[in-house]
């Protein structure tokens, strides 16, 4: 045999054995994918990226229901409500607002109702400092008592700010506090963390404990 005739045997040889492995590989893969273990969803909870709560200003914005601000719905404007205290001179919240739940401060040192709600119209807001503002513009009520928190979150430390990093191209998006604070309760309540990620080998972690550091 000549040499040209050696090339052309190994050649072929090669190419059937490398055919022969491609379909071996191709009847194979779908077989160990379909034994792997189920890989459970995640709860969307986890991942949703809304705010802890709706604003009045996005309720607004977004013709969400705003009922609960019509103030004058079921109160008299010429007959401002009177704030009934308990004995501590804790203000006791009526049966028509018991989805209020204050909590603002650990001594209860803001849960006066007129601290920022304005007695003479109580669909408005009013700050210590005589100013009065739409229920929309709470951020510059709770800034009236929270100054290094305020300036933080006008600077985009505080908070949370998405839109348009380049401010020709288009507006950003400041959410306000009332958007992740409850006015009447605002610090957060602890939550579950999220799972951890998914191994990928599930069987191995199982069997590596801290009673059994070293197998593997
Ligand atoms: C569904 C009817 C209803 C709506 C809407 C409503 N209130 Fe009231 N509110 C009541 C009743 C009833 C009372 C208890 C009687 C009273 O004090 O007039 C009350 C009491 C109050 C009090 C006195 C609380 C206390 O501890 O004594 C305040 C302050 C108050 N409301 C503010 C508001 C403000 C501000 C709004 C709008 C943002 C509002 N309410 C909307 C029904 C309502
Ligand atoms: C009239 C003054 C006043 C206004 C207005 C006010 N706060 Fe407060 N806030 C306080 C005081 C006083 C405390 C209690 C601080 C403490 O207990 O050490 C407090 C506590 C808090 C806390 C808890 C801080 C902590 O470390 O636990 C948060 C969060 C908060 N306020 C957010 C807000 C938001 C959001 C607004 C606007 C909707 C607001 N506050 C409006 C006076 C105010
Ligand atoms: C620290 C300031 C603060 C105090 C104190 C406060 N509120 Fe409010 N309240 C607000 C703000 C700000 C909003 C608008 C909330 C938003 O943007 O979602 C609001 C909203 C409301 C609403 C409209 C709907 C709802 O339930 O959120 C009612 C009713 C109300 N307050 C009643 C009261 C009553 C009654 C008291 C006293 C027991 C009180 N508030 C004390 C700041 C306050
Ligand atoms: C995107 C959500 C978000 C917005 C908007 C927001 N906060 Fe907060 N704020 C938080 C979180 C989260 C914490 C940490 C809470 C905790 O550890 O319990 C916090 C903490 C605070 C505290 C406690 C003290 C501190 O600085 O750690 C205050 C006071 C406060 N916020 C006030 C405000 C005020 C006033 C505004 C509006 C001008 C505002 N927040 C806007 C999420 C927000």
């Amino acid at each position: 045999m000549d040499s040209i005739g050696k090339t052309w045997w190994v050649l072929t040889g090669l190419s059937v054995a490398f055919l022969g492995l491609c379909g071996a590989f191709v009847a194979t893969s779908g077989v160990a994918v379909a034994h792997g273990p189920a890989i459970p969803l995640v709860d969307t909870n986890f991942i949703s990226t809304a705010t802890a709560r709706m604003s009045a200003a996005d309720l607004i914005r977004t013709g969400g229901d705003i009922s609960g601000m019509e103030c004058y719905a079921c109160h008299d404007k010429k007959n401002p409500p009177k704030l009934k205290l308990n004995a501590e001179g804790d203000v006791i919240v009526p049966k028509e607002h018991e989805d209020i739940v204050m909590g603002h401060g650990r001594h209860h040192r803001n849960n006066n109702c007129f601290n920022c709600h304005d007695e003479s119209n109580l669909e408005a807001l009013q700050t210590r400092d005589g100013r009065h503002l739409k229920i929309s513009e709470s951020p510059a009520l709770c800034g009236s008592c929270h100054g290094p928190t305020y300036r933080d979150w006008e600077a985009g430390v505080h908070g949370r700010t998405s839109g348009y990093w380049k401010r020709d191209a288009g507006p950003i998006d400041r959410k306000v506090c009332t958007s992740c604070h409850n006015p009447h309760s605002p610090p957060f309540p602890p939550r579950a963390p999220a799972p951890g990620p998914h191994l990928l080998h599930p069987n191995l972690a199982k069997n590596h404990t801290p009673a059994n550091p070293e197998h593997h």
